[in-house]
């Protein structure tokens, strides 16, 4: 059994508290919030054994495996450098923190430490996402030649919540960007060039990012992120032989259809839970086979995947404090 001990007790905690009690291997241990009675209130909702009224009291549960960082953006770096100093297994959210010093620093603690480091990055473990891979792997669409995929909604636009406070780290590169670009980060790896234009919010982030990737040998991406409208959400991937369409909401889609000699072919394929699933199976594989970071999202991958957010924010003029 992994124990599983979760901080930061908002909206995408409780999502993943739902599918940790779907695995058969996992134990949800303990959680944690900035304050006490939330926590209680978590712990008997998700039938969590403990509760603490501060992160820290959890990095120092001895009952505890493996610590799901589910902060806003702007802390994910204090929060695991404090669980890995604690002598804790990580799993942290997406963006996994704000610049790539912050994850070069996250790496090398985690190794330092020799202890199990992983961006909660949902999308890559998602059947569908693994389906697409292994099509584009049997070469079922020949060589890939473009990408496009867009993530948008009207989000709430309070200046204080986490989608659009700059202090917490906001924007909707960060936030649901993140997903497109990962989208051609893992089906063209890292581009030869990158342009970006934004539309900034008063608050100091975009709140709208448009950005086209060009590679060596004349592959494309054109990606689109958007708190201002509802966008399709969709993935259209194109290949020389075929394509491949992600259906809504593509970056944790059940459907994909696939396209070649003019036959259109739509497979189903759903995963378990809410799809968070997934990444806990990973989470839980990785930690029984002694490795200290996975395969699908390595180390290597989060550093690049955050090098390129970090590219598109300079051309956008996005800088955190
Ligand atoms: N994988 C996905 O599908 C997915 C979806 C949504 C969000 N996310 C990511 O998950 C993270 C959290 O998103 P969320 O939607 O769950 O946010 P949320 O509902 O606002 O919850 C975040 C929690 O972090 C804690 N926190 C710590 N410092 C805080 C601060 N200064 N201000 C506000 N809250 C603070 C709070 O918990 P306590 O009060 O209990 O301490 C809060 O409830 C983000 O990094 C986001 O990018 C991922």
């Amino acid at each position: 059994m992994t124990r599983f001990g979760i901080i930061g007790l908002g909206k995408i905690a409780g999502r993943f508290a739902d599918d940790l009690k779907l695995h058969p291997e996992a134990s949800l241990q303990a959680v944690a919030s900035r304050t006490a009675k939330k926590a209680r209130s978590f712990a008997a909702q998700y039938g969590a054994t403990t509760s603490y009224g501060s992160y820290e009291a959890l990095f120092k549960d001895a009952q505890v495996d493996v610590v799901y960082i589910a902060t806003p953006n702007h802390v994910h770096y204090q929060n695991c450098m404090e669980a890995l100093d604690a002598g804790k297994h990580v799993i942290c959210e997406k963006p996994f923190a704000l610049d790539a010093a912050q994850v070069r620093k996250m790496i090398n603690k985690a190794k330092s430490k020799k202890l199990f480091l992983m961006e909660a990055l949902w999308t890559r473990f998602i059947p569908a996402t693994e389906k697409v891979l292994e099509l584009i792997d049997q070469g079922a669409i020949g060589k890939t030649v473009s990408v496009r995929a867009d993530f948008g909604f009207p989000a709430s636009q309070d200046p204080n919540g986490r989608l659009f406070n700059k202090n917490l780290g906001g924007g909707s590169l960060l936030d649901i960007g993140i997903y497109p670009l990962y989208l051609s980060y893992l089906l063209l790896g890292r581009p030869e060039a990158i342009d970006a234009e934004a539309t900034m919010h008063y608050t100091g982030v975009d709140s709208h990012c448009h950005i086209e990737l060009a590679y060596s040998d004349g592959q494309t991406a054109i990606l689109e992120s958007t708190f201002l409208e509802t966008t399709p959400t969709e993935a259209i991937i194109e290949g020389s032989e075929g394509g491949i369409y992600m259906h809504p909401r593509f970056h944790h889609c059940q459907a994909i259809s696939v396209e070649k000699d003019g036959n259109l072919e739509t497979l189903e394929i759903p995963y378990t839970g809410l799809g968070y699933y997934h990444e806990i199976d990973e989470v839980i594989n990785c930690l029984k086979a002694g490795k200290l970071e996975s395969e699908k999202m390595s180390h290597q991958h989060s550093q690049d995947l955050i090098g390129l957010l970090d590219a598109v924010r300079s051309l956008i003029g996005l800088r955190f404090d």
